[in-house]
């Protein structure tokens, strides 16, 4: 870990020895753009190029990618037949050459199964528009038919009528609830699990956290989330008591009665620290706002896509969500969300209410029926269930060093927590940022890291590589962590001087 300094954030670029190209990108950042357009990483990455599982720093390092973005490349980056899928929806001419998508611009037209002009002004291909704003385009129909299809065909999914298209979580998220606030204007308040993570705007950001942060919304309450009882995943099989929560719920309702119209959930919290609970406490609260009907929105747009070990998280958890919220995976990299859920609940916004510029984008609808059909097409799943045992038996190891607290993560699914703990004179979330850059540096022989991002919740590392990893990769990137881990256990050094870190 000699060249690598950052544990702590400071108001300076961050720098790495060795990586000058690196180095001159993330200064332009440091002057171009303010710190708080990132959360606190001390690798602070550089990623030139990328291709599966692999990102290529400017220096040439390879780093296995344990994020996917954020949860977003579920599929990997930059996969053939996904762009092939994308640019085909499109309209736009791609041919693979020597293995490479290339797009083959001219003013002919290819025919996408729809229209084929012939006659194109010089210097425009006829393609898709890349917006249409309140026009359809037919890949928007297709899209909305083929998600809600999808969703239906899921156990679970018989609510899923119609699709609320936003352009990102948060939006979506403020979609979901516009609707179910608008269902019943009688019935302004809102039930969120506390130290949930739905977004930093608006009001999914009114749902997010706790009641002792600041500027909270009066309409909203926080219920509790069974953190302890999923604390490690050695307790996955533990029995659970839903009483004191059914208790909490009992209360509010004796409190607010019928002002209580919508309950929002994420089936584990992720941003809040990669809580996996027992099944039976989203069951618990399924059945509650069904027998006081409360709507029921689940927020899906970490967990979709794979996450869980199923396409869908409802899925996993044995629930049926009024609105289940997508987003991340939902266009592996491009920034799309939507909002799915019953008809009766949508139809209380009126024309306009739910949109804007991004919505329905055609972008946005071949992104998503290029995911939809490679997860239709291939074992996406069988593959992560796969890899997903040689990263959690890896995972399960690290629990023998001083600084690991926990680990937490989904059975069989591709998303943990690694949860540290204040040992040898060092913070907690010292080791996680140590953890993070020990990794980054990586194998000296192979010259291979492997990327993380900073801490959640100060101290929890999350490991999320795209579901695509496989059982190889799988092995060689766990054993680089585990390698990293052993080094930081040999190094134990006193604490550096400042403990001060932002919030993340
Ligand atoms: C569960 C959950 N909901 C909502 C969001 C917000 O999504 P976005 O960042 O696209 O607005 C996130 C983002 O991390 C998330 O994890």
């Amino acid at each position: 870990m000699n060249h690598l300094h950052h544990s702590t954030p400071s108001r300076l670029p961050i720098e790495h020895r060795g990586e000058a190209k690196s180095n001159h990108d993330r200064g332009l950042v440091s002057v171009y753009e303010p710190r708080s357009l990132r959360t606190y990483t001390p690798t602070q990455a550089v990623l030139a190029r990328s291709a599966g599982v692999y990102h290529w720093t400017p220096e040439g390092k390879r780093l296995y990618d344990y994020t996917s973005g954020v949860l977003v490349a579920n599929l990997g980056h930059n996969p053939i037949a996904w762009m092939e899928r994308f640019c085909h929806y499109m309209g736009w001419p791609c041919q693979t050459v020597s293995g490479v998508p290339t797009l083959q611009l001219t003013n002919n037209a290819i025919g996408n199964g729809h229209i084929v002009p012939q006659d194109s002004p010089q210097g425009y291909f006829p393609a898709v528009a890349m917006t249409a704003y309140n026009a359809i385009t037919p890949i928007e129909a297709l899209a909305s038919r083929r998600l809600v299809e999808t969703l239906q065909q899921t156990p679970g999914g018989g609510r899923m009528e119609q699709v609320m298209w936003a352009a990102s979580g948060s939006e979506a998220i403020q979609k979901a609830l516009w609707a179910a606030l608008a269902r019943d204007r009688t019935r302004p308040m809102i039930l969120a699990t506390r130290y949930g993570f739905h977004g930093k705007k608006g009001l999914a950001n009114a749902v997010t956290g706790s009641e002792t942060d600041a500027e909270r919304d009066p309409r909203v309450r926080f219920i509790s989330f069974p953190m302890h009882e999923c604390r490690d995943l050695s307790l996955r099989d533990h029995p659970f008591d839903p009483t004191p929560y059914e208790r909490e719920l009992t209360a509010l309702l004796h409190q607010f009665g019928r002002k209580i119209g919508t309950l929002i959930t994420e089936p584990y919290l992720g941003g809040g620290g990669s809580y996996h609970p027992p099944r039976a406490y989203l069951q618990m609260l399924e059945r509650w706002c069904r027998i006081n009907d409360v709507i029921f929105i689940l927020d899906e747009v970490q967990a979709n896509f794979g996450r869980t070990g199923d396409l869908f998280a409802f899925h996993s958890y044995g629930i049926e969500p009024d609105i289940v919220v997508l987003g991340k995976g939902l266009g592996n990299g491009v920034p799309v969300a939507a909002a799915v859920g019953r008809r009766d609940v949508f139809d209380a916004l009126d024309y306009g209410e739910g949109s804007d510029t991004w919505s329905a984008n055609p972008l946005n609808c071949a992104s998503v029926l290029a995911t939809l059909d490679e997860f239709a097409s291939h074992d996406v799943l069988a593959n992560a269930r796969q890899s997903s045992a040689i990263i959690e038996d890896g995972l399960i190891q690290l629990k023998r060093f001083p600084f690991v607290a926990a680990v937490r993560g989904e059975r069989g699914g591709m998303v943990w927590g690694i949860e540290f703990q204040e040992t040898a004179g060092r913070s907690a979330p010292e080791w996680a940022n140590a953890f993070v850059l020990a990794c980054y540096e990586g194998d000296h022989a192979t010259s291979d890291g492997v990327h993380l991002l900073g801490p959640l919740s100060k101290k929890v590392v999350r490991v999320s590589p795209p579901l695509t990893i496989t059982a190889t990769e799988a092995r060689l990137s766990i054993a680089i962590v585990l390698a990293a881990a052993e080094r930081m256990a040999s190094e134990i050094a006193p604490a550096p001087a400042s403990r001060h870190l932002a919030p993340v």
